[in-house]
């Protein structure tokens, strides 16, 4: 009999998400005849039972759209108590799933670790613009979110140029710097500032000073997560019934109050937050999410369950959701796109 596969995404949402439903999806029905099962709204829906069937033409077309087609939720929780064990085994019973692919990052990832733990079957496919999930070197969304963040930082230079500003941009990451490292190296950046890497403020004005002399502007890269020495993190909003109440946002214009009495020039700070979420997949992306997609129906049709698909050292590979569970893979301070940024001279925002 064929097998039937649930499949939801969890978390914020990112670009790609509908490349890796339409490649799971597809793999599954062309290879074994699969029937397909689409969860709306992350675990809520499989908690409520909310789906739909999701056919070949369902996902025909969606592959550079972005979003998600089935809708996400980064507060349902399925392990909050008892009840909602139980809603969501009982209709993962009902639909009668053999199975599930969930699609998300580390809240989902854990949430489908203590699942598994419950008796159900499920496969992991990594999803964040962060790219800070454990055990996989690249997730899909981030290109896109560099492509968005380099941009920016490009479109902001002509206005400190022309006014003479120093121009703040401020990435989303959490607690990993990649996306503000990347973009800020693609986006000729003066200064990236990282969670991984604590700031001096003075060593930040003093590089916008000899800028002033020198080319009147600076472009300044700071991630959400990044915090001035002794200081603590920049919380935008406590949201408590999220498995990840923290969120980050606003340590852009901290930075440019810091900064002002510092330097003659105007202070300037964007924060871009959800824009580096949105639109349509980078065409690497697009690879990258059909890659895991099908490789996470291998995994069913393997039966090998409890897996989370990754990238490693290149190639496509997968590791045991009880590696990946509650952890995050921040910047190692061996990198060697950190040790390129100061060799380029580049400010890390460490004393000279
Ligand atoms: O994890 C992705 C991400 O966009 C982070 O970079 C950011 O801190 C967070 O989600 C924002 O979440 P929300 O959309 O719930 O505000």
């Amino acid at each position: 009999m064929a097998q039937r596969i649930g499949i939801l995404t969890g978390g914020g949402d990112c670009p790609g998400l509908n490349a890796v439903i339409r490649a799971v999806t597809k793999s599954l029905i062309h290879q074994c005849g699969a029937e397909v099962v689409g969860i709306e709204d992350g675990f809520a829906g499989l908690t409520e039972g909310r789906t739909r069937p999701l056919g070949w033409r369902d996902v025909s077309g969606i592959l550079a759209m972005g979003g998600t087609i089935l809708g996400t939720s980064n507060r349902a929780n399925p392990l909050a108590d008892a009840a909602s064990l139980a809603a969501t085994l009982g209709h993962v019973r009902e639909l009668g799933l053999d199975g599930l692919v969930a699609i998300g990052g580390d809240g989902t990832m854990s949430i489908a670790h203590g699942l598994a733990a419950h008796g159900l079957k499920v496969v992991g496919v990594p999803k964040t613009i962060d790219n800070d999930i454990m055990g996989c070197e690249r997730s899909f969304g981030f290109d896109t979110a560099v492509a968005t963040v380099t941009e920016a930082l490009e479109r902001v230079q002509t206005t400190g140029q022309s006014h003479g500003r120093v121009m703040i941009v401020e990435t989303m990451g959490r607690y990993a710097g990649w996306i503000a490292l990347e973009a800020g190296i693609a986006g000729a950046a003066d200064v990236i500032l990282l969670p991984e890497v604590d700031h001096e403020v003075e060593a930040v004005a003093a590089v916008c000073r000899a800028r002033e002399r020198a080319q009147r502007h600076s472009v300044i890269c700071i991630a959400e997560g990044a915090k001035a020495r002794g200081e603590g993190l920049t919380v935008h909003e406590r949201i408590a019934d999220s498995p990840d109440p923290l969120r980050l946002g606003g340590v852009a214009h901290v930075l440019r109050a810091q900064l002002q009495p510092h330097l003659r020039s105007e202070v300037r700070a964007t924060v871009l937050g959800h824009v580096q979420r949105g639109g349509s997949p980078t065409p690497y992306d697009r690879v990258l999410a059909t890659q895991f997609g099908n490789q996470a129906a291998q995994l069913v049709l393997a039966g090998r369950w409890g897996r989370m698909v990754t990238l490693h050292d290149g190639r496509l590979d997968s590791v045991g959701l009880e590696t990946v569970a509650g952890r995050n893979r921040c910047v190692p301070l061996d990198h060697p796109l950190l040790t390129c940024a100061r060799q380029i001279g580049v400010s890390l925002g460490e004393p000279a």
